[in-house]
């Protein structure tokens, strides 16, 4: 199994350019289902996830051209061959179930294995189920599967969740694009990725308004067609960076990085005393010499604090000077970083949802090991600025949603290397 070594080795100096979103890409490959003509997909970020969803994509009959490292992906499907996706396939990543809302869509039925929890929590898809019920299917969930079926094609619906959920609302965005009439999603959730995910359906023939507000209007139409799509920068990889280049100190440039999807945590930094400047092409980071100062933060739905940088603001407010409060109010179970920071120095106490962070003056190299994607990438930030060495195991967490890492923090001095099976056979 692959891990990180990483040298605790002051400031970071460079440029980063920023991969296109993880979490904006899955959907998208997901939206393929729907289209009759290619969809293309550029600046799609290389990662495990993104590479598992094409395999499931080509098995359920998608063709996908997408050459091992490009960032340009072609997927096209004419033919829809299967309309079963196997616990298996669902289990390794939650994001496949998506694929669900789409077959029924286009298919008229399909049977997806029920996801499961996962280590932050348990993750239920009641929201996702109770859509495509009021879009007029029938589900059944039997033996882990759920069995879904409109075979005279959905309906539109009027559908008031009860709750923010990111992936209810892209999932009943995918399914109600095909529907017969209009679907009003109200208390949507507004993030980035759902927008990203309405302007490609758009320009593939769909009717969407109202996207980045609480009220998104669905017009169904008839069939969709394929479109070119840029997916949307990574605002949980440009957050992880310019939380890294706050930690460590320094001066680096965001490139790609988008400010209008980011302003909770800017806000939280510029609190911490890290200069943040809004440039045309991205963001740059600098904290040259000044100490960082403890700030509070709440996890909300998006335009508020994203749960996918709390982990990483953990490990910056784990060297500010005082005490900051971390609550996590989306997922149950998001604080598995805190003893792995604190194996490294950081004095963090857990009481339910609030994490109290005492700032100490430094940290300690020292063996960690890494439970979930942005909880690993917390532990490489406290690394950076740990004394001497920190070595993270599991690191196969990280692969799953940060493209080559090790360069782009290398690139800006970090002294980070990778050691493994993968390491070997890639050469890096
Ligand atoms: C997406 O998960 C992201 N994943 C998560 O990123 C992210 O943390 C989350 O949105 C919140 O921003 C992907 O996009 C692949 P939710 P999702 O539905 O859609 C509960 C990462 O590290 N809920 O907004 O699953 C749920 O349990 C990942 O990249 C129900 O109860 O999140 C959670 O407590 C981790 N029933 C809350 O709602 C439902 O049917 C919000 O979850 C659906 C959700």
């Amino acid at each position: 199994m692959d891990k990180l070594s990483i040298l605790g080795n002051g400031p970071l100096e460079g440029r980063i350019p920023i991969s296109g979103a993880k979490n904006s890409a899955l959907k998208l490959q997901a939206a393929s289902l729907l289209c009759e003509e290619p969809l293309v997909l550029t600046s799609m970020p290389n990662l495990a996830d993104t590479r598992f969803m094409a395999d499931l994509l080509r098995n359920l009959g998608v063709e996908v051209e997408w050459p091992k490292g490009e960032a340009l992906c072609r997927m096209h499907a004419a033919n829809i061959t299967s309309t079963i996706a196997p616990y298996d396939l669902v289990r390794k990543m939650r994001a496949t179930f998506n694929v669900l809302g789409p077959l029924l869509a286009r298919v008229g039925h399909a049977t997806v294995s029920l996801p499961g929890g996962c280590a932050i929590g348990a993750r239920p898809v009641d929201l996702h189920l109770k859509a495509f019920e009021a879009m007029g299917a029938d589900i059944v969930i039997e033996e882990g599967y759920v069995k879904a079926a409109a075979l005279r094609g959905l309906r539109g619906a009027h559908i008031n969740f009860p709750f923010v959920s990111v992936g209810a609302t892209e999932h009943a965005m995918l399914a109600a694009v095909l529907a017969h009439g209009e679907t009003i999603l109200e208390n949507a959730a507004a993030e980035p990725e759902i927008s990203d995910l309405a302007n490609c359906l758009n320009a593939c023939g769909a009717k969407i308004t109202g996207h980045g507000t609480s009220t998104i209007r669905i017009q169904g139409v008839a069939k969709l067609t394929g479109a070119r799509h840029d997916v949307i920068a990574d605002r949980i990889e440009a957050g992880t960076f310019a939380i890294a280049a706050a930690a460590a100190g320094g001066n680096v440039f965001l490139e790609g990085a988008r400010a209008e999807d980011l302003g909770a945590l800017i806000d939280a930094l510029r609190r911490a005393g890290v200069t943040v400047e809004v440039e045309s092409k991205g963001l740059r980071i600098k904290r040259n010499g000044g100490g960082l100062v403890a700030v509070d933060v709440d996890t909300r739905p998006h335009p508020g604090f994203p749960t996918d940088l709390q982990a990483q603001f953990m490990a910056l407010m784990s060297i500010a000077e005082g005490t900051s409060t971390i609550r996590e109010n989306i997922f149950e179970n998001r604080f598995m970083h805190a003893p792995e920071l604190s194996r490294l120095g950081a004095n963090i106490t857990v009481r339910g949802n609030e994490a109290i962070v005492k700032g100490v003056p430094k940290l300690k190299g020292a063996p960690v090991m890494a439970t979930d994607l942005r909880a690993s990438v917390s532990l490489v930030i406290a690394a950076l600025v740990a004394e001497g060495e920190t070595t993270v195991n599991r690191i196969y967490h990280l692969d799953r949603g940060f493209e080559r890492l090790e360069e782009k923090l290398g690139r800006c001095g970090a002294k980070i290397t990778r050691s493994g099976d993968s390491a070997r056979s890639s050469g890096r």
